[in-house]
């Protein structure tokens, strides 16, 4: 799937360890999100887009919130895995080219998709205009930028493997420090009040954004192979990350919220 010519998003939701990718997710990230989407005040009638809705855990918690009278888009460039609900509607949608809607959204929210966006500001100013006046805006996204290992076997392995998986999604288009500067091109897209709160976590091989980890060593091998690691070293640094011992600080995982002028 490609949103830009020579650039395409490196997980397929066609891939088998697709579902397992947004368990992961789902596990590791879905208590910030829904934490930051609650303080909006999003409740029953709201009108909400979900947009690169991967597993819909997240559309399926806002339909939730916004029932009865509310209604809730969900959208994906393939949108497989999320399941239809009652207030849910789940549409196949390229959010860097296929109509929008202006002034429709109460809130819209994307977690981890812009990310990976080489042309994501002009998404951004889509986005916004998507809102109505008044309306919330919730990015939820990274910097892999940070996120040492602390303790543990063969450090240097997880490290270089951290580095292969920054370079391999940055050749792919995606800006890997672009939770840090979301709050500032929010601002910058006419957004106001805006709020970036970083989250970090020590990780330890139970946590669930370590699993993460561990399935991109799945999906993404052969990409891995063609950033110079082997199999073998893939098999080493799953058992770094399986180790009791092994300990790292997460990379920062960034939910920025601002609304459009009423
Ligand atoms: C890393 S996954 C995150 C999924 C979900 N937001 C979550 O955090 O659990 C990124 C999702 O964005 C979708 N995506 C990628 N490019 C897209 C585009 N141009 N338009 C809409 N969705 C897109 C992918 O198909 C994938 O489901």
């Amino acid at each position: 799937m490609t949103s830009l010519a020579g650039h395409r998003y490196v997980f397929d939701n066609d891939s088998t360890h697709s579902d397992e990718q947004h368990r992961c997710l789902a596990a590791a990230y879905d208590p910030p999100t829904t934490a930051a989407l609650a303080a909006t005040g999003v409740g029953p009638g709201w009108r909400c887009l979900e947009v690169g809705a991967g597993g819909g855990s997240v559309a399926h918690w806002l339909a939730d919130r916004v029932a009865p009278t509310g209604a809730v888009l969900a959208t994906d460039l393939n949108p497989r895995h999320v399941r239809a609900a009652p207030g849910l509607t789940v549409a196949r949608h390229d959010v860097t080219r296929d109509p929008l809607p202006e002034a429709e959204f109460d809130l819209i929210h994307a977690r981890l998709v812009l990310l990976h966006l080489p042309d994501r500001l002009a998404v951004l100013d889509r986005l916004v205009r998507a809102l109505k006046p008044g309306g919330w805006l919730q990015l939820d996204e990274f910097d892999i930028s940070y996120g040492p290992a602390l303790a543990g076997p063969d450090l240097p392995l997880y490290e270089r493997f951290l580095t292969a998986k920054a370079e391999l999604m940055e050749a792919a288009g995606a800006l890997g420090t672009w939770g840090r500067s979301a709050g500032a091109a929010m601002t910058a897209a006419g957004l106001e009040a805006v709020e970036a709160s970083p989250h970090v976590w020590t990780w330890d091989r139970n946590s669930p954004g370590l699993h993460l980890l561990v399935h991109h060593t799945h999906h993404l091998r052969d990409k891995f192979l063609a950033f110079g690691f082997t199999d073998d070293d893939l098999t080493r640094v799953r058992a770094v990350m399986a180790d009791p011992a092994f300990r790292a600080c997460s990379c920062v995982f960034y939910t920025v919220r601002g609304r459009r002028p009423a």
